[in-house]
């Protein structure tokens, strides 16, 4: 069950008698290579206590949403965009009733209504509240607003009844929450995924290159690989580890990496430009170390290829998706750099901006296409490389 390496799960506990489970929830996702933070209401804090899960997790437990040392931790906000998927476990019938009110009352309410993740629930009640129709009418409503729903199993209750009501063992839930990292959106197309940046020699030890880290690219080919599609991840040189089960070519320069896209799109159906090419290169590499001498000194460039434009232009029916980094008017010239490079979607940031972007694990965007122009609002690269993959999905047709 590798699906869960990194991600970034928060385990919502509510106040039931199967909140003792969750230490094993915490413990086993934590198995599987997931991260996980703890975030409890007020009456979970009567069945187990925050510090059991904090040395499980650890990470300090987040309990009250007026928590001024929380909040100077991560805030809640910053949780919720933090998250790749909240699971609430156990979910009480009061805590689920305030999710389909929309509640903000509590920290866990606050956080699940201002997080772009995944939600799942892992319903836990006596059978006769479970099967109430205010109880179905709730489940019904978050359902419909694509909340996922673990169980609850049926059997002997802590209250001596027996029906529908019981928590999920910690097992099966951490199955389901890995069942929802992978999905088959794509399963069997071929997508061509470059990352990072490129370095241009200047002689053996110096180089021209930027700060992209990379991180855009390895979410698009770990999001791809979970919806089944066969990825090759064409990377320039950067400090993350390749998502498994994909195709890794790695590459220094811009004209490794367009040899390498042109060799690797023969055969794709779509490809993704997230590489931040250094758009120029030294016109010839010095042998030796340039020795230092002058006070001033000229260095000549020209231009590299533009690999996304001589892919597009190249391979008519692959769908292309490029990538620009603006830091003014970002829709107007996404727009031109759409049409100029003849890609088929092109994914906006702005630059400018300290909080998203380049080295940070967060990104906003717009996602345009000819027709569509639409804001993918802050949320985890993680998610935003799940949200383009799923709309690449339905471009072409999956
Ligand atoms: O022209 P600009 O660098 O802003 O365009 C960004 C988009 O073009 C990105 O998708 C990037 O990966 C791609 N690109 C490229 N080859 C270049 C320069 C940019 O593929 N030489």
């Amino acid at each position: 069950m590798s699906t869960l390496s990194n991600k970034r799960i928060i385990v919502g506990i509510t106040g039931g008698i199967a909140a003792y489970k969750s230490a094993e929830i915490v413990r086993r996702l934590q198995d599987h290579g997931a991260e996980v933070r703890v975030v409890m209401t007020p009456s979970a804090e009567e069945f187990i206590r925050p510090l059991t899960l904090q040395a499980l997790s650890g990470h300090p437990v987040h309990t009250g949403l007026l928590d001024p040392d929380a909040e100077a931790g991560m805030g809640h906000i910053e949780l919720a965009r933090w998250a790749d998927l909240l699971l609430i476990a156990p979910a009480t019938a009061d805590f689920i009733a305030s999710m389909a009110q929309g509640r903000g009352n509590s920290l866990l309410n606050a956080v699940y209504l201002a997080t772009p993740a995944l939600v799942a629930v892992a319903p836990a009640m006596n059978q006769g509240m479970w099967s109430h129709p205010a109880t179905c009418d709730n489940m019904q409503l978050l359902q419909q607003r694509d909340v996922r729903v673990f169980g609850p199993d049926s059997g002997s209750q802590a209250c001596g009844d027996v029906g529908y009501g019981r928590m999920q063992q910690p097992e099966t839930i951490v199955e389901q929450v890995a069942h929802c990292f992978s999905n088959s959106q794509l399963s069997g197309v071929k997508v061509v995924i470059t990352a990072g940046p490129t370095r241009e020699a200047i002689d053996p030890v110096r180089y021209i290159s930027n700060h992209s880290s990379g991180k855009m690219g390895y979410a698009l080919a770990t999001a791809a690989i979970e919806a089944g599609a066969d990825v090759t991840l064409i990377s320039g040189p950067v400090s993350l580890n390749p998502p498994s089960r994909c195709k890794v070519i790695h590459v220094t320069s811009a004209a490794e990496m367009h040899q390498a896209a042109m060799a690797a799109c023969d055969n794709a159906q779509v490809f993704i430009a997230s590489a931040a090419v250094a758009d120029y290169r030294p016109v010839s590499v010095a042998q030796q170390k340039i020795k230092k001498s002058a006070d001033v000194m000229t260095l000549e460039l020209e231009k590299n290829p533009d690999i996304v434009s001589s892919v597009a232009q190249h391979f008519n029916n692959l769908y292309v998706v490029g990538f620009a980094a603006e830091t003014q008017d970002v829709e107007r010239y996404a727009r031109d750099k759409l049409e100029r490079k003849k890609l088929d979607a092109i994914v906006a940031n702005d630059v400018s901006r300290a909080d998203v972007g380049f080295n940070s694990d967060d990104n906003e965007a717009w996602l345009i296409t000819a027709e569509t122009s639409q804001v993918l609002s802050k949320r985890s690269k993680t998610q935003l490389a799940r949200d383009i993959i799923a709309s690449v999905a339905s471009a072409i047709g999956k």
